[in-house]
């Protein structure tokens, strides 16, 4: 389904993400895990057209996507969240969904212009999806973390994605945050038929959820495979597991 090969990108000199592939095949729940700075946000940045690479070419579902602005990867069936929270914090909850879904169907959202009942239906079923119904007219910037996050997904979910790119979806979390979120975002994937790819900086955290898992240090991809193998693998042992268990 996504076809990343030989990515690279460097910030003047330093290079953040070196010859990177990666397949991502439809169904999966792929997590590319590695310790801060691995390059792993600068690598969603390069997938999703929000930087340009050096080299090296990103294929989804066979068309190159290499160079396209954000908003045409998005198009195409990319969706993503950010690693800090990205909502609109003076809008209600619902007036977050409704204007994803608004900008899905091609309509310009306007400020000035109340939404009134466009999309309502699909928001509701979103807010449902995500566990927030009951935050429905609260504001977004007053809602927990946790919830932000939430609406966060259903943001991201509400262009239909066919696959979805989270960039350490349980950032600042609390474990017990972090365990239902992940339980959330696993149901919410396999229920929508959604392919994932997330990022996390926790190796504990995807093995519950993870179908495969590939493993970036220093920019490079040195282990991809599945979450036995990947746990099993010297080289991951040694640079990961050896130094950021706990
Ligand atoms: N815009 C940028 N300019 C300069 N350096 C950057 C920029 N973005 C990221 N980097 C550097 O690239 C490396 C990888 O960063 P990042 O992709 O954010 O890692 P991760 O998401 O795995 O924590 C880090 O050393 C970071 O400082
Ligand atoms: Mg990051």
């Amino acid at each position: 389904m996504l076809e990343v090969s030989g990515l690279t990108k460097s910030f003047s000199g330093f290079v953040a993400v070196n010859g990177v592939s990666l397949s991502v095949q439809s169904g999966e729940i792929h997590a590319v895990i590695g310790p801060n700075g691995a390059g792993k946000s600068t690598l969603f940045n390069l997938i999703t057209g929000h930087l340009a690479c050096d080299e090296g070419e990103v294929r989804f579902e066979g068309q190159p996507i290499t160079g396209l602005p954000p908003h045409a990867v998005v198009r195409r069936g990319i969706g993503r969240s950010f690693q800090r929270i990205s909502v609109f914090p003076r809008l209600s909850v619902t007036e977050n969904v409704q204007t994803a879904i608004v900008a899905r169907d091609g309509r310009e959202f306007c400020f000035w212009r109340p939404l009134l009942g466009s999309g309502l239906d699909a928001t509701m079923e979103l807010l449902e999806t995500v566990g927030l119904s009951d935050e429905a007219d609260n504001l977004a910037g007053e809602l927990s973390y946790g919830k932000q996050k939430q609406l966060e997904l259903a943001l991201s979910l509400a262009g239909e994605p066919r696959i979805l790119l989270l960039d350490e979806p349980t950032a600042g979390m609390s474990p017990r945050e972090t365990e239902d979120s992940i339980a959330l975002i696993g149901r919410v994937v396999r229920e929508r038929n959604v392919t994932l790819l997330f990022t996390e900086h926790d190796m504990t955290v995807v093995f519950g959820i993870a179908s495969r898992i590939s493993v970036l240090h220093h920019g490079e991809i040195i282990a991809s495979g599945t979450p036995e193998e990947v746990r099993a693998n010297a080289a991951v042992q040694e640079v990961y597991l050896g130094r950021s268990a706990h």
